[in-house]
């Protein structure tokens, strides 16, 4: 299994392109079930989750081809849907494999998705996409570990009123994706409103979707009986953006991100400078930063967007132990999203968790040892603890990271960094 070892101490210098988002890239595939037409997508990050997703079309009879290597571009055509089935195989290693349950049963009338099971930062159930569609029509069944819905008499979801009782990201996007398909219109209230959700319906209304209000809380979609082929560029990756910002911050170094999208990352940037990181936005879409001689404390609460993204918590805890004063981290999107942090206070960090609240005593210095990931975000966190603690980080499992992030290794090399990938 591979394992990243970092040698700290670097202050890091230079340019990072910033990828395609994985969470905007992975609905617009599944998107592509909803026609029979070829979807195109341009900047589609080469990470582990979009592979996944491919497989998991492919098994359903679309054809996936990536052209260039390293793909950042992607047709998908779904000419037509064989297997509406998504096996558990697949799905155990990602939960984001639920996108194409909407999408399914709008087009097939019926679907068969695995339940995701448990996950490591929290119970994450699927109880509200599931409510959602059956408010649609959908009848729905759970055996084996197998959702199973269906519209009866293989008719078409109908529109409907859509309320979440709980702001979830891809249960939005599921029922985005099903009404636009769905006979008559739909209203979707509580809805997410994270810059994923507008670039999916960016695309949909590009493949014929009529769409109102998308990135407010209330989407509004008339359905149409048939939608078509697209092509469309994916989003930056602002979660990327946000973890090479405090790379840099980090580091005390002086990092320039290109290709991101600065509009995105608003809560996450006001957040690093209250802990004194400079921060400029130099040309459209490129950032550059500089990490403060004296990094001040802040405390953080993780909101749905805009508020301060729950993907940016372990990152920004990372830099909290770096930074003079006690830092305050509220969670209130995941239950257990705090497993990085016993791994950094192996490092040397005085971090204490109280419920849903970690509370950050900096700073300390942290020194390398092994550590092991235990979700994608907390080993980006633990890269970052890596990169300043003094003598050598081993992080095992780092598969986690490669779920959603493009060669980290590489472009934290390409600006100095002294990491590389062990066997
Ligand atoms: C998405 C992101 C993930 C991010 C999260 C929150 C993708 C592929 N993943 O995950 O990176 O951390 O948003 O910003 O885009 N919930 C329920 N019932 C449900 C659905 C959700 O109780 O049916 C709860 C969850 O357990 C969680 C909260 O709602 O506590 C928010 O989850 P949700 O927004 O659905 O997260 P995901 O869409 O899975």
């Amino acid at each position: 299994m591979d394992k990243l070892l970092i040698e700290g101490g670097i202050p890091l210098e230079g340019s990072v392109r910033i990828s395609g988002a994985k969470n905007a890239a992975l609905p617009a595939m599944a998107a592509a079930l909803l026609t029979s037409d070829r979807v195109e997508l341009t900047n589609v990050p080469h990470v582990r989750d979009i592979i996944t997703m491919g497989k998991l079309l492919a098994h359903m009879g679309a054809i996936v081809e990536t052209p260039e290597l390293p793909p950042t571009s992607m047709t998908i055509q779904a000419e037509q849907v064989n297997g509406a089935e998504a096996p558990y195989e697949l799905v155990r290693t990602m939960r984001a494999s639920i996108l194409t349950l909407g999408p399914l049963v709008a087009r097939t009338g019926s679907a068969r998705v695995s339940l995701p099971g448990g996950c490591a930062i929290g119970a994450r159930p699927v109880d509200l996409h599931l409510k959602a569609l059956e408010q649609m029509g959908a009848e729905i069944g759970t055996s084996h570990g197998y959702v199973e819905a269906r519209v009866p008499g293989g008719g078409r979801l109908r529109g409907g009123n859509v309320f979440f009782d709980k702001i979830t990201v891809t249960g939005t996007e599921n029922v985005l994706m099903a009404a636009a398909l769905a006979e008559g219109e739909t209203t979707i209230g509580n809805a997410a409103q994270e810059p994923e959700i507008t670039d999916l319906a960016d695309l949909l209304i590009k493949m014929g979707a009529d769409i109102e209000g998308a990135g407010t809380s209330t989407i509004r979609v008339s359905g149409k009986e048939q939608l078509y082929g697209a092509t469309h560029r994916v989003i930056p990756d602002r979660i990327e953006a946000g973890t090479f910002l405090v790379a840099g911050a980090i580091t005390n170094g002086s990092l320039e991100l290109t290709y991101c999208e600065p509009e995105h990352l608003r809560s996450i940037i006001a957040k690093l400078r209250d802990t004194g990181v400079e921060i400029r936005e130099t040309a459209p879409g490129t950032l550059s930063v500089r990490g403060a001689r004296k990094l001040i404390a802040a405390d953080v609460r993780t909101e749905e967007y805009p508020g301060f993204a729950t993907d940016m918590q372990a990152q920004f805890m990372a830099l909290a132990t770096q930074a003079k004063g006690t830092s305050v981290i509220t969670e209130t999107i995941f239950e257990n999203r705090f497993l990085h942090a016993s791994e950094m206070i192996r490092m040397g960090a005085n971090i204490s968790i109280e419920g849903r609240r970690a509370v950050v005593h900096g700073p300390t210095e942290l020194s390398g040892t092994g550590v092991i990931a235990s979700d994608l975000r907390a080993s980006a966190s633990l890269v970052l603890a890596g990169l300043v603690a003094k003598g050598e980080t081993l992080i095992d499992r780092v598969y986690h990271i490669d779920r959603g992030y493009e060669r980290i290794e590489e472009k934290l090399s390409s600006v100095g960094a002294r990491i590389r990938r062990v066997q």
